[in-house]
């Protein structure tokens, strides 16, 4: 553990930069925004971003840092799971000091948090355990008082807390109260990201009035053909409609509400589906990322390597871009790394159960407290490290599947 932290930063009194204009990115604003330091802006050469601001600042091309760093003495805080190192490497070759000069959103941030506000889905996709999983948990929703409390607790443990999403395995539009929940997180200026598969009827214009700071809305495939595969039981067309319903509403109040296609790949979905999408994205002024659909839960995928029970899910594993055995080739076999999921995030379910982690789905093996509020952090981080599930995911690697997977393409410009 080092011991530097955001409170170091109010003294070093210089402007600040963040690297990395995407969720993380999005989420050490908002911490930084808490201490009141001088925010210049995001640093990002993604060209989704070119002319762009987000959440109000402006994003520049790394060049401008070299540009400006003789007058500004700027101090830059590196937002990128996956380009961390290349960035630090980076600020040094512009002859920048680690801590003084810059740092990273791991340095300062802490445990990464997730509140599955919703337990149940209206959708069945077959790569999601809501689609393909023998045994489903109860369904339920969290209740805004319990909500309340455990954000609570959040701050009191994790005072540096920058982000909190508000979904996991399930729809949190569903959530007849969703906009209270946003309106209390943003009280708190806490980063709030809510993902949607936008086959819904209601709560748009309020996600827009209580001011949602991220939306993602998933999809793979512009007809319906494709996307009613990937997305069971999914409708396009209504998600189509309520992107355009969502700009309308967005322009009447000006919102700077960030929203983010997420493009899931398959092989069947990368040609005219995926040109028509980015186009749709384009239109709208809405951000567009492509990432490759993975196989999912992680106990999913040791069956697979395993070989039991998932041949009612071969279809779906065939029409993957990145086949799982390509991808776990690729990975290190040993449970000698750290996982991020296990060293550094917390669960929560609709009920106030804690999961193991964010890629897991079984309760009968997961579930490693039956409620969050009754049991201290440190506790809570250390029954991760007991649960035997970690051990069978790393020995295969499959905690790299995912992490790999998820970033190949997302965050492949950054630099
Ligand atoms: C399980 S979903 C739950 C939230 C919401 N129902 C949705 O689909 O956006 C959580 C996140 O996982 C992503 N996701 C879902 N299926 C995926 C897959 N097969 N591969 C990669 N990411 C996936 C979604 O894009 C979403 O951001
Ligand atoms: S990926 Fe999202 S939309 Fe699809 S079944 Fe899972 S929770 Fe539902
Ligand atoms: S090792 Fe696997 S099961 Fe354990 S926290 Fe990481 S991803 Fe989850």
């Amino acid at each position: 553990m080092n011991n530097f932290s955001i409170q170091q930063l109010c003294h070093i009194n210089k402007p600040v930069y963040i690297w990395g204009a995407r969720a993380l990115g999005c989420g050490v604003l908002r911490l930084v925004q808490r201490e009141n330091l001088n925010i210049k802006g995001f640093i990002d050469s993604d060209k989704a971003f070119k002319d762009r601001k987000i959440l109000g600042y402006h994003v520049y091309p790394p060049t401008h840092l070299k540009e400006n760093f003789i007058s500004e003495k700027p101090y830059v805080i590196i937002a990128s799971s996956t380009s961390e190192y290349t960035i630090s490497r980076l600020c040094e070759q512009m002859g920048m000091r680690k801590f003084s000069d810059f740092c990273t959103s791991s340095e300062i941030c802490g445990v990464e948090y997730i509140i599955d506000i919703v337990g149940a889905c209206n959708l069945a996709c077959p790569s999601c355990p809501r689609g393909n999983y023998p045994d489903q948990p109860s369904k339920g929703i969290m209740s805004l008082k319990k909500y309340e409390k455990v954000i609570e607790k959040i701050l009191e443990e994790s005072p540096n807390v920058s982000m909190i999403s508000l979904y996991n395995w399930g729809e949190p539009l569903l959530h007849p109260q969703l906009q209270d929940f946003i309106t209390i997180q943003k009280n708190k200026k806490i980063f709030s990201s809510v993902s949607t598969n936008f086959n819904i009827k209601n709560n748009i214009k309020s996600l827009v009035s209580a001011k949602l700071d991220m939306l993602k809305v998933s999809v793979s495939g512009y007809f319906q053909k494709n996307y009613g595969v990937t997305h069971f039981k999914g409708d396009i067309n209504l998600v189509k409609s309520n992107l355009y319903k969502l700009r309308y509403f967005m322009d009447k109040v000006n919102s700077e509400m960030e929203v983010e296609i997420i493009y899931h790949k398959y092989r069947n979905n990368t040609g005219n589906d995926l040109e028509k999408f980015r186009s749709l994205a384009q239109e709208l002024g809405f951000s567009f990322a492509e990432i490759f659909a993975y196989y999912n839960p992680v106990e999913k995928v040791i069956d697979y390597l395993e070989g039991r029970g998932v041949d009612k899910d071969m279809q779906l594993i065939e029409e993957l871009f990145i086949s799982i055995d390509e991808a776990i080739s690729n990975t290190e076999k040993t449970e000698k790394r750290l996982c991020p999921l296990k060293e550094n995030q917390v669960v929560i379910n609709w009920n106030g159960s804690v999961s193991l982690c964010c890629a897991c789905y079984d309760p009968k093996k997961t579930i490693i407290a039956d409620d969050f509020l009754d049991i201290p952090l440190n506790e809570i981080l250390s029954l991760k490290h007991k649960n035997t599930l970690c051990k069978t995911c790393m020995d295969y690697g499959i905690d790299q599947y995912y992490f790999d997977t998820s970033q190949r393409t997302v965050e492949k410009n950054i630099i």
